[in-house]
């Protein structure tokens, strides 16, 4: 069998309603996993399945918060008793909120903190008993270039990003034994709008010229460009890699 297939493994997605998180369901789907898109808004995890059922895979919608530990433990609970077992997790929901060391608010500090740290714990600490269980899984979290470099404006979801880039090191290092695999992925800068907190006041050109200063490959990413890596590290390919970060940011960390 091709080790990129996925066929026989069930995936569960976070933040799968829009953006990278869709992607990467449409890849692993379309790799041959079941894929579990969760998301805090059902209407677009439901628009999720319909688009990985269109191509002709094997997808379902579920709603969950990824704050709430309780709703994660159901979803993952429901894929678990419903399809048998839980092979690969994309841990891949969060936000972002501008602000500087002065500017930043305590309350986006906390919020931003509940979603990226909080909120990968809860998904991660959720799947890892069936993982082990099986004695086989893998895990892979969003974090962001933004976890491995400095941003202007970016105080809080810099900090998040890199507690997350420690944490996927940790888990990995802690879970080995049981077979279980935890690889990051740090995207640059990626087109789905997540960005406008920081971007949006910019106009199209001196948009233009921005990411023509700072991202070698010359334009932004698409969430297209960064689902292959998370189908890669969820195959047997990447069978000897864990505790990883990814940059998929066009050469803007090598700048
Ligand atoms: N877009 C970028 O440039 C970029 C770069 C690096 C990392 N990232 C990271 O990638 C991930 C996805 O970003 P995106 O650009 O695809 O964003 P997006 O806004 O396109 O999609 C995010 C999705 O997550 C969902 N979501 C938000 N909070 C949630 C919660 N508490 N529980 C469950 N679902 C929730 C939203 O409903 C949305 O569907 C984030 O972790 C982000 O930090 C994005």
């Amino acid at each position: 069998m091709n080790p990129l297939s996925l066929a026989g493994q069930v995936a569960l997605v976070t933040g799968a309603g829009h953006g990278i998180g869709r992607a990467s369901a449409l890849a692993l789907a379309d790799a041959g996993a079941l894929v579990i898109a969760s998301d805090v808004d059902f209407a677009r995890a439901a628009e999720t399945e319909q688009l990985i059922k269109s191509a002709g895979n094997a997808g379902v919608a579920a709603v969950a918060d990824i704050t709430d530990e309780e709703a994660m433990r159901k979803v993952v609970d429901d894929v678990v008793r419903t399809h048998g077992r839980l092979d690969i997790v994309h841990a891949n929901a969060g936000v972002l909120m501008a602000g500087t060391a002065l500017t930043q608010t305590l309350d986006e500090w906390d919020k931003t903190f509940a979603v990226n740290v909080r909120g990968t714990f809860i998904t991660v600490r959720s799947v890892l008993p069936q993982m082990i269980k099986q004695k086989s899984g893998a895990i892979i979290i969003t974090a962001s270039v933004s976890g491995l470099i400095g941003e202007p404006d970016l105080a809080a979801y810099n900090a998040s990003k890199g507690a997350l880039v420690n944490f996927t090191r940790q888990v990995a290092v802690e879970y080995a034994e049981h077979g279980i695999r935890v690889n990051g992925i740090c995207p640059g800068w990626i087109e789905t709008g997540f960005n406008d907190p920081v971007l949006g006041h910019l106009d199209p050109e001196e948009l233009g010229q921005l990411v023509g200063r700072q991202v070698p490959l010359g334009r932004q990413g698409t969430p297209e460009d960064i689902a292959p890596s998370v189908v890669f590290l969820a195959s047997d390919w990447a069978r000897y890699i864990t505790g990883q970060l990814l940059p998929i940011d066009g050469g803007l960390t090598s700048m």
